[in-house]
């Protein structure tokens, strides 16, 4: 079968890897791609925003099964355009993208679903949200409705911080049109895990947990990012907690969102905060993650084509996910100025040699050069590698990542610590 992925990320990379290793699959092509992905697959220019550039991009190259990375196409509609031309495509329509495209509507379905998330206030006005601060104190959380790449998110530590946000927001100034609309809501302690699952409409199958790290500093300071860095490991979440999220999360989402006559179908990935009093949704995503799925498809042991395939066609059935049981780490190498503005144009070197020591090494922010490959972006590369445990997989991943230069790059060094800390005092 011929296969299209859309979108010129690391995860798109990660996609076009695995989807490479698969029998099913004849012939690979990306739009747009990137220089990783050009060596495996044949990377064709378009503008990811525009439904009807992908689909004669499609037909172009015959695909039989379309992949959608970023949630931009999918919320500008390209699976509505894809079905009604008859093309076989993984995502959610126009309608149910919406879950991501606007948090007053997720947040607004949540509460009719039942599904545990944190209390919010809607607001349109300064009037109204600088009122709604009284009813949460502080920190308070702060959302711009629409999207916003990561970015429409302040956790505000007092009020002065939150009534500049709100000002910053609702002008326009921080995000754009993002931000006319805003959440005000309460804010969640707890561990953060991303829980994706596969949906055909009616059924879901789960991956495995996977952990990001948002903020771009170690130890979970500075700015938030796209993410920093993620790890796969299955025990993220303990089979009761996988149970728990299914039943009072995953199912009644599906189900309602076919009730409300907008079946869900694609990557819904919950953004979960495990409180004390349960696992609590941060936010839908209506996608795979950026870094997770770089770690989740490293550790991934099947054919995913098969499994995407009858996805696309409608009905799961019977399809499984088989994986390996050794973890996985994903360290984001980042551009100099990142998560502000990116420079640009710095040379790359040692990929390959990271590649030779075993790791997998997904472009994201770069391009070819005169003088080689170059950064193009924020996040630049996604450096993968597995281990016998989580400690042999960062240590792996952290050996490849030394072998790798440019000017201004930057990581966080304590990607996968976290759980290593969780499990070190489970065990004591
Ligand atoms: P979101 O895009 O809604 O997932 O928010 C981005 C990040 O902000 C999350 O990954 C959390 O780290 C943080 N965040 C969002 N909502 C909350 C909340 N209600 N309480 C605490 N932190 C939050
Ligand atoms: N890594 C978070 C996201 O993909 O939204």
């Amino acid at each position: 079968m011929k296969v299209l992925v859309i979108g010129s990320g690391g995860r798109e990379h990660a996609l076009v890897w695995r989807l490479a290793q698969s029998p099913l699959v004849e012939s690979l092509a990306a739009a747009p791609g990137n220089p990783g992905i050009a060596r495996i697959a044949r990377c064709v220019p378009a503008n990811v925003q525009n439904p009807e550039e992908l689909l004669q991009v499609a037909e172009a190259v015959d695909a039989d099964l379309t992949v959608a990375g970023p949630e931009a196409p999918l919320v500008a509609g390209v699976v509505d355009a894809f079905r009604a031309a008859g093309r076989a495509i993984v995502g959610p329509t126009k309608a149910a993208a919406q879950l991501e495209g606007s948090k007053i509507f997720a947040k607004r379905f949540m509460s009719q679903a039942g599904i545990p998330t944190a209390r919010f206030v809607a607001v349109e006005t300064e009037a109204d949200a600088l009122r709604a601060l009284d009813d949460f104190g502080f920190p308070v959380v702060l959302k711009a409705d629409g999207l916003a790449a990561g970015k429409g998110v302040v956790v505000a530590g007092s009020r002065e911080e939150a009534e500049q946000t709100i000002r910053g927001l609702l002008s326009g100034k921080l995000v754009g049109a993002a931000g006319s609309k805003l959440v005000v809501e309460e804010f969640l302690t707890g561990e953060e895990v991303s829980f994706i699952v596969l949906s055909d409409g009616e059924r879901a199958l789960a991956l495995e947990p996977t952990q990001d790290h948002k903020a771009v500093y170690d130890g979970d300071t500075g700015p938030n990012t796209g993410g920093m860095g993620a790890y796969c490991d299955s025990r993220i979440l303990t089979p009761e907690q996988r149970q728990e999220i299914m039943d009072r999360i995953i199912t009644p989402a599906i189900e309602q969102m076919r009730a409300n006559g907008t079946p869900f179908t694609g990557f819904l990935y919950a953004g979960l905060m495990m409180t004390s009093a349960g696992p609590k949704v941060l936010e839908f995503n209506v996608r795979l993650g950026d870094p997770e799925t770089q770690c989740l498809l490293h550790r991934l042991d099947c054919d995913f084509a098969e499994v995407l395939l009858a996805a696309a066609r409608g009905s799961i059935g019977d399809a499984r996910l088989a994986w390996r049981p050794e973890p996985s780490v994903c360290v984001v190498l980042a551009a100099a100025g990142y998560p502000g503005k990116p420079r640009t144009g710095d040379r790359i070197e040692g990929i390959e040699e990271a590649e030779r020591a075993g790791a997998a090494v997904f472009h994201a922010g770069t391009r070819s050069g005169p003088n080689g490959l170059e950064t193009a972006g924020g996040r630049v590369l996604g450096v993968t590698s597995a281990g016998e445990d989580l400690a042999g997989a960062i240590a792996r991943t952290y050996e490849a990542v030394r072998m790798i230069r440019f000017e201004g790059m930057h990581y966080r060094t304590d990607i996968g610590r976290k759980g290593l800390k969780r499990w070190a005092t489970v065990q004591r």
